[in-house]
C-alpha cells in the first residue's frame, strides 16, 4: 500500500448538491477525490477531468459492513485518508404524532448513524497517520429547533454533538473535527421540499430569515469545507460553523424594513 502523490478526500453524498460541490472544489484544488453515494453520479466525469485518479463508488452509508469494506478498499488503493466529508443525508420530519417510527428511524439512520459509521471506518487510518481532518455536514437545524423538524433536527443536533466529541477524543493525535451547519441551500434536496406549491409562502418566510436575503449555494458550503480542511483553520476543532447567510444570527420582526434597511 503506497500513498498516492495527492492528498485524499473521501466525500459521502457526492452525487448531488453539497457533496458534489465539495468534490468539485477539492478536485479543482488538486485533491484526489473518492466520492461515494447510494445513487450513481451522472456528472462525475467532470471531477475526474479536474483531478485525475479521482473516482466514484456506490455506497449506502447505513450498511455497516459495506462501509467497512469501502474504507478498507480506499486505504488499499490510495494508502491514506487525509479528509472525510460526510454529506450524505436525507430530509424528513413532521410533528411526531404524524410520522411513523420507520420514517424517524430512516432519517436518524442515514444522517446520524451513517455519519458515525463512515467516520469510524476512517478513524483507524487517521490514527495510524497521526493526522486527519473530519468535516461533517450538519445544519442550522442542528443548532436550533424548527417547526416540524423532529427527526431531522434531532439527527443534525446529534451530528453537531458527535463532531465535538470526535474533536475531544482525537485532537491529541492530530485529528481535527468540525461541523458545517448550512442554512437553506439550493440543492435537489431543498427543491424537493421548497418547490411544493404548499410551501410557496413558507419558502418566502424562510428566505427572509437569511439576513443576506437569499438562499445559499452549494459552492458556498464547499468553500467553508475547503477552509476547514486547510492550514488556515489549523487551530479550529470541535466547532459547529453556521454557513447560513445570518440565519441563526437572530430573529427578524420586520424592523429592518421599518428602518429602511432593505
Ligand atoms: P442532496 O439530496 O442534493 O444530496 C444528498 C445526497 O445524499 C444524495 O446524492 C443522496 O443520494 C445521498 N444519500 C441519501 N441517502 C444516502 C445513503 N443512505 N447512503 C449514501 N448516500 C445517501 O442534498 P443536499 O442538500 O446536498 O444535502 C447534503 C447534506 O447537507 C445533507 O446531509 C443535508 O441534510 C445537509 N443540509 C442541506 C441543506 C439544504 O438546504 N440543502 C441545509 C442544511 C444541511
Amino acid at each position: 500500500m503506497s500513498r498516492a502523490s495527492k492528498k485524499i478526500v473521501w466525500i459521502t453524498g457526492a452525487a448531488s448538491g453539497i457533496g458534489y460541490a465539495c468534490a468539485e472544489r477539492f478536485a479543482a484544488e488538486g485533491y484526489l477525490v473518492v466520492g461515494s453515494d447510494i445513487n450513481p453520479c451522472k456528472q462525475w466525469q467532470s471531477i475526474e477531468e479536474l483531478s485525475s485518479g479521482s473516482c466514484f463508488r456506490l455506497l449506502d452509508v447505513t450498511l455497516e459492513q459495506a462501509v467497512t469494506d469501502f474504507a478498507g478498499a480506499l486505504i488499499a488503493d490510495f494508502g491514506a485518508i487525509d479528509v472525510v466529508i460526510t454529506a450524505a443525508g436525507v430530509a424528513g420530519g413532521g410533528a411526531i404524532h404524524h410520522i411513523s417510527t420507520a420514517d424517524w428511524d430512516h432519517v436518524i439512520n442515514v444522517n446520524l448513524r451513517g455519519t458515525m459509521l463512515c467516520i469510524r471506518a476512517a478513524i483507524p487510518q487517521m490514527i495510524e497517520q497521526r493526522s486527519g481532518n473530519i468535516i461533517t455536514i450538519a445544519s442550522v437545524e442542528g443548532l436550533e429547533g424548527s417547526e416540524g423538524g423532529s427527526a431531522y433536527n434531532a439527527s443534525k443536533g446529534g451530528v453537531v454533538m458527535f463532531t465535538k466529541n470526535l474533536a475531544m477524543d482525537y485532537g491529541r493525535i492530530g485529528i481535527r473535527a468540525n461541523a458545517i451547519c448550512p442554512g437553506f441551500i439550493d440543492t435537489p434536496m431543498f427543491r424537493e421540499v421548497m418547490d411544493l406549491e404548499a410551501m410557496r409562502e413558507t419558502r418566502d418566510k424562510i428566505q427572509a430569515q437569511h439576513k443576506l436575503g437569499r438562499f445559499g449555494r452549494s459552492q458556498e458550503i464547499a468553500g467553508a469545507a475547503w477552509f476547514l480542511a486547510g492550514e488556515d483553520s489549523s487551530f479550529i476543532t470541535g466547532h459547529a460553523l453556521p454557513v447560513d447567510g445570518g440565519y441563526v444570527a437572530g430573529h427578524s420582526y420586520g424592523l429592518t424594513e421599518m428602518m429602511g434597511l432593505v
